[in-house]
């Protein structure tokens, strides 16, 4: 097994909700609320779940972009939870992000050679070659034409900025991006491009990726590992052939039911074993008892109310990885089509 890059333990990050003049706290957003995860050095794990679940508070967290409220997160053996901004400035360096939003996440009124130069300058790294041949290497790796270093954000398209997005992210040579949602925003038929660019550059410079999306087909295709969210809650983690092979999370099992398949045959079956996710996520600001997913869960039943189920391998089961669930669901029931086709309670 590869070393740990990053390691989070019983992570939380609870947004305060505040009412009147004095700002008096009257309950928390429970956006990220106990997680524990790694982050293997080399890997591509994917983290995947419904909007507002915290996948991005979490790649958040991993960045120190914002702090936890509580728990622990290391970064090479070394402890980063709580570090200022001035002392997170050399860590700065091995950890980026990629933003969604190739518009908002560029300054419109800055060329796209400042903008790449920015970090470089910032953290005064020494371009022997002068700042702005770096900068034009930099767009060369991204598949960008060099000679446009000084023209605006406007004047590329979308797949384009997220191009640009990621040199700037790739100028210090981090160890780890933090990708949340990188082409989500994209056309499909440049969805492609990016992903490849991003596994392209993994392989050459060795990075680490946590790659973010609700969309399962894009995880599938880029992650060696995948975890699933629920609520603030990591509910399923496994190496990625074997979660899509044996999803063992009747939510997990859900949100792959929710996955176009091409191809008309598998699609026919597809849809006669469509569990549809009914019903609104409840809010993290009062989620459910015990298991988070019950409200929406075909396969509830009582002590799912009482009972948070922890993430656990199941000894005795040889099938089994991390889940989080009393009644995990079993391979023979999806090719059965057992499966009810709504979800009651
Ligand atoms: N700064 C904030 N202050 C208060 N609440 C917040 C803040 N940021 C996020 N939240 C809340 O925390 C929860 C998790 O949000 P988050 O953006 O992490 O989810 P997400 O999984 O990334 O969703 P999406 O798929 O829509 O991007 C949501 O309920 C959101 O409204
Ligand atoms: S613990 Fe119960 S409610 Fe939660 S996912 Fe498993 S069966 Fe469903
Ligand atoms: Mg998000």
């Amino acid at each position: 097994m590869s070393e740990n890059l990053l390691e989070a333990t019983g992570v939380q990050k609870h947004f305060p909700i505040t009412k009147g003049l004095f700002k008096r706290q009257i309950g928390a957003v429970r956006a990220v609320d106990g997680i524990d995860l790694e982050v293997r050095a080399g890997e591509t794990l994917g983290l995947v779940g419904e909007s507002g679940c915290g996948k991005s508070t979490l790649g958040r967290l991993f960045t120190r972009i914002l702090e936890p409220t509580d728990g622990k997160i290391v970064f090479e053996g070394e402890d980063i939870t709580h570090k200022s901004v001035t002392q997170m400035r050399p860590l700065r360096r091995d950890v980026q992000m990629i933003f969604q939003d190739p518009y908002s996440s560029l300054n419109p009124r800055h060329t796209i050679g400042s903008i790449i130069a920015a970090p470089l300058q910032i953290q005064k790294i020494p371009t022997p070659q002068g700042l702005k041949t770096a900068v034009q290497e930099l767009l060369e790796l991204v598949g960008l034409n060099p000679e446009h270093y000084n023209r605006y954000p406007h004047e590329f398209s979308g797949g384009q900025r997220q191009r640009i997005g990621i040199a700037r992210a790739l100028a210090l040579r981090p160890k780890l991006i933090v990708a949340d949602e990188p082409v989500s925003a994209l056309d499909v038929s440049i969805q492609a491009q990016v992903v490849n660019l991003l596994e392209d550059l993994q392989n050459e410079f060795d990075l680490t990726y946590v790659f973010i999306a609700h969309d399962l087909s894009v995880v599938r295709h880029i992650s060696d590992r995948v975890a699933v969210m629920y609520l603030g809650k990591v509910v399923e983690i496994a190496e990625r052939d074997e979660l899509y092979r044996n999803p063992r999370h009747p939510y997990t099992v859900a949100l792959m039911s929710a996955v176009p398949v091409p191809d008309p045959v598998r699609r026919d079956r597809a849809q006669r074993e469509r569990v549809l996710l009914t019903g609104d996520v409840p809010s993290p600001i009062n989620p459910p008892s015990g298991c988070r997913f019950r409200t929406r869960c075909w396969k509830a039943q009582d002590i799912c109310a009482t009972e948070e189920p922890p993430l656990v391998t199941r000894a005795d089961d040889p099938e089994s990885h991390l889940t989080a669930c009393h009644f995990p669901v079993v391979s023979d029931e999806i090719v059965a089509g057992r499966r009810p086709a709504t979800t009651p309670v």
